[in-house]
């Protein structure tokens, strides 16, 4: 077996793995004690240096995380803007485009986060042919389907790479050399990847890629990057922008937009700086420990989760192929959700979304035991059904 020593032994830097099983990274990542500080640093400054704070640590800071999530991605640093959440990022990609001419098709499956399907339906209104492809089995990404949709008059296919539903994985390479035979651009929404599955965003020549900081990067909410092909940006001026996408925002120019030259153009006005110092310790962890080694560990324990469960008659919602899945084994039977709701409230945190089932995460802190536990406990659980209904949850 490869070396996970030095996975597991970065669980000391985890206070929050003492609270209960954490096989939630799909969601919500585990809160990295630097974050804490982090979080402080950001308060000391604001109160120490005042209006200095954004020259001296607050602009930096958003340059240095965009550089260090672009390691993660893969790709060349200052190619990376930080903003809010994925649909903003979404929305403020759809503002640089108008759908009037003949090229003015979004592509996209059935599976996709709804968020990004919310943003793009939402184009209609302004031309925008919207074609939603969909899957067979609500499991594997319709890539053939896709493909086949994906014209000379598509503008733009926003897809996830991996599927939040199933964790079903898109050969992102194939749709991004469909797209740019017939003049297409991808957007790839790799929330559910980065960090837990290597990347290769330059060599597919991925023209867009986004996701955010709250799940396998541990990163907490407010801190959605935005990665764009230098040779794309300057087809991106964004109708939904502000002073800090200018080339000169303390100019204050009343003139016409002159977009920023880098990737900033795609900043609006002021950057959620709290955020970006939370986010900070998650992304630095994933650095460190790199994420083949954590792919290498996620693919062997993602395995080990099946068997467990596929041993108990329980049915998988995941594609059964390494080259085929993610990070996460979703699984459902009769009465999952209240059993899953229970599971939770044995701090064994996990989720359960509707035609996935349950949803468990493994990531590079968990051992096996804790995997073990969790089959346990799911065993006890269903021999002794909660009686009480189980609510939705987030
Ligand atoms: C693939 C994917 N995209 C986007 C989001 C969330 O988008 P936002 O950052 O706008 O909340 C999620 C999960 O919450 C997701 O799984």
């Amino acid at each position: 077996m490869h070396d996970e020593a030095p996975l597991l032994a970065a669980r000391a830097e985890f206070p929050t793995l003492e609270k209960g099983v954490h096989l939630i990274s799909h969601s919500l990542g585990a809160m990295p004690g630097r974050a804490r500080q982090y979080a402080g640093q950001f308060i000391d400054e604001w109160e120490n240096d005042s209006i200095d704070s954004w020259g001296l640590h607050w602009l930096p800071a958003v340059r240095s995380l965009g550089d260090l999530v672009a390691g993660v991605l893969g790709v060349k640093s200052a190619t990376v803007a930080m903003l809010p959440n994925v649909s903003i990022v979404q929305a403020i990609l759809a503002s640089c485009f108008t759908f009037e001419g003949k090229r003015n098709k979004v592509v996209y499956d059935d599976l996709n986060f709804s968020t990004v399907h919310y943003v793009w339906q939402g184009q209609r209104r302004r031309g925008a042919d919207v074609v939603v492809v969909p899957s067979d089995d609500g499991v594997h990404p319709p890539t053939e389907k896709l493909l086949d949709a994906i014209d000379e008059r598509t503008l733009l296919v926003p897809i996830s790479h991996v599927l939040f539903r199933s964790s079903g994985l898109y050969d992102a390479r194939r749709v991004i050399e469909r797209a740019h035979a017939v003049g297409a651009m991808v957007v790839l929404d790799c929330y559910q990847s980065a960090g837990t599955v290597p990347l290769a965003l330059e060599e597919w020549g991925c023209d867009i890629a986004c996701g955010g900081s709250v799940k396998w990067a541990c990163g907490g909410p407010g801190a959605a990057y935005l990665y764009a092909r230098p040779d794309v940006l300057p087809r991106l001026e964004p109708m939904a922008t502000g002073w800090f996408a200018h080339a000169e925002p303390f100019a204050f120019d009343m003139g016409p937009m002159r977009y920023a030259p880098d990737v900033w153009r795609m900043i609006g006005g002021t950057m959620p700086i709290p955020a970006i110092y939370t986010a900070r310790a998650g992304w630095e962890t994933i650095a460190r420990l790199g994420v083949d080694n954590i792919r290498r560990k996620s693919l062997r324990q993602t395995r080990l989760l099946r068997d467990l469960v596929e041993s108990r008659g329980l049915r998988v919602n995941t594609p059964r192929d390494d080259d085929a899945r993610g990070g996460t084994i979703c699984f459902d039977f009769e009465g999952a959700q209240a059993v899953s709701a229970e599971l939770v409230r044995h701090k064994f945190f996990h989720d359960y979304r509707p035609r996935a089932g349950l949803r468990v995460s493994p990531h590079f802190f968990t051992t096996d035991d804790e995997l073990r536990a969790f089959v346990d406990a799911l065993d006890d659980v269903r021999r002794n059904p909660p009686t009480t209904a189980a609510r939705a949850s987030y």
